[in-house]
């Protein structure tokens, strides 16, 4: 009887479930958007009660279109948005307060205090990351200070924190776990790295009482089983990793210096540093790739954080084309940029500027300019944005990337993957699979439960597309320092 896995995506604008067959095909999937609450100017939330009525019929529409038995799924992979955090009743199972997202800028200020103590040194050699509202661990404090009688409840061992891969955990196995991964504490600004623990300082300062905090567990390897209620059978859950980590995974990039680009709304970058965890010199996160078993990979992430963004500018913004597919055929129309830069630092700068006073810049403007120019350049910053990262990360590592493996909508645009590797000077691999991040989820749990071995991971999401690099290496440097003059350009813009 073949065996399937059900793999469980809560994204951020999305709960997915597909079910993957023993060689990794999709044999169904099922998805429902999640609706986003903004009830302050900064403030993200969502409602966990619904994530997870939307995981649970995510997966239950996957198994359906898929047309198996559920007694035939062997195991079940879960991975989720990162960082977002909720706090929740442990008799009840009723959060005290919606989850609030990992865009969420609420806690800023705290962070701020953090930094004003002088603990920004001790946070980043302890857990990798950067003082950071983005973290969970500010978001779980901030519940805690807000919630009537959330602190005193939390103290007496009423109350349970997580991220989402630990909500769907509990939920799933009906209460008997309250567990994540390695992947998921290593986002929260709470988790040492390198002794592998809960960090007791970090979590004093910010007043966490440590019963809140779920066990850590390696990724791959056993959270429980989901109670048949759910699926119609008693499932294992074999893996658990964040949705980044997942996609990292998903492209096999199982060796030190290979690494993935996703191109979302944003870009982000991780590169697989092996089994030691290299410290940033250049703004990019440290953290951890995946574990299983006494086998234990770090990554260095960085993210752009304007990037699809930047193509959805050009159509809602600019309306200069009709659609982000559009984007390409307009390109097209002109042989290059004709000079012209833009820089789309709408936000500021992420790694490894990181200046939030960054504004967005175009730069180069003749009379010839057309809007092709402007589309073309636009496009080329999403690579050039990605080089910027990367390099970084080169420079980190002290290994040159081998392949950039890459995913997300515009992977399809042919002209801007070869424009990636040119400016990079390295192969950029479009793979076969889309759905790269719950392939990713499927395969830690299918290794997990010994469905399949590591090596025959890699043939699994093999080669579409590679672009090589065309672009002499003058050339491709030439443009690069001119980009950089740009960059710097747009720098503490904003203060003006
Ligand atoms: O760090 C946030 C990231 O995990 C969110 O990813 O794909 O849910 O937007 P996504």
């Amino acid at each position: 009887m073949s065996r399937f896995i059900l793999s469980l995506d809560q994204g951020t604008t999305s709960s997915r479930a597909i079910v993957f067959d023993e060689a990794a095909v999709n044999q169904g999937q099922g998805q429902y958007a999640i609706p986003q609450h903004f009830p302050k100017p900064g403030w993200v939330e969502h409602d966990p009660e619904l994530i997870w009525e939307m995981q649970l019929g995510a997966g239950r529409d996957a198994i359906a279109r898929a047309g198996i038995q559920s007694s035939q799924i062997a195991a079940i992979g879960i991975t989720n948005q990162r960082e977002t955090a909720l706090v929740w009743d442990r008799q009840t199972g009723r959060p005290v307060y919606p989850a609030i997202v990992w865009q969420d800028r609420r806690t800023a200020e705290m962070c701020e205090e953090l930094k004003r103590k002088g603990l920004e040194r001790e946070i980043s050699a302890k857990t990798g990351l950067v003082c950071d509202a983005y973290f969970s661990a500010t978001k779980i404090a901030w519940i805690l200070d807000h919630v009537e009688d959330a602190r005193a409840r939390a103290e007496a061992g009423e109350l349970l924190a997580g991220t989402i891969d630990t909500w769907l955990i509990w939920k799933l196995t009906g209460g008997a776990v309250h567990a994540t991964d390695v992947t998921n504490a290593s986002r929260t600004m709470l988790y040492d790295l390198h002794r592998m623990e809960w960090d007791q300082g970090l979590m004093a300062e910010l007043n966490i009482p440590a019963g809140i905090l779920p066990e850590v567990r390696m990724s791959g390897g056993s959270f429980g089983t989901a109670l048949e209620e759910w699926f119609g059978a008693s499932i294992p859950i074999m893996s658990v990793l964040g949705d980044q980590q997942a996609a990292l995974f998903g492209h096999t990039c199982l060796d030190a210096g290979s690494a993935k680009n996703t191109y979302g709304t944003g870009c982000f970058i991780l590169m697989n540093t092996g089994t030691e965890a290299v410290a940033s010199g250049h703004g990019l996160l440290t953290t951890i790739a995946w574990g299983m078993g006494d086998e234990l990979y770090y990554a260095l992430e960085g993210s752009v954080f304007v990037a699809g963004a930047a193509v959805q500018w050009l159509e809602e913004g600019l309306g200069l084309i009709s659609s982000p597919a559009d984007s390409e055929r307009m390109a097209l129309e002109v042989e290059d940029t004709g000079g012209v830069v833009v820089v789309p630092a709408f936000t500021g700068l992420g790694a490894p500027y990181w200046d939030m006073y960054a504004r967005g810049a175009v730069f180069g403007l003749t009379r010839g300019t057309t809007s092709a120019h402007l589309v073309r350049a636009t496009l080329e910053s999403l690579a050039l944005q990605s080089r910027d990262v990367i390099g970084a990360m080169e420079k980190d590592a002290g290994m040159p990337l081998s392949d950039l493996r890459v995913d997300g909508g515009a992977v399809r645009n042919d002209l801007l993957m070869q424009f990636q590797a040119d400016i990079l000077g390295s192969e950029v691999t479009r793979t076969t699979h889309a759905e790269t991040t719950a392939l990713g989820a499927a395969l830690l749990a299918g290794l997990a439960a010994g469905i399949w071995s590591r090596e025959e991971l890699r043939g699994f999401n093999q080669a579409e597309q590679t672009f090589v690099p065309l672009m002499a290496e003058e050339e491709r440097e030439a443009r690069y320092a001119v980009w950089q003059d740009a960059v710097h350009r747009t720098m503490g813009w904003e203060k003006h």
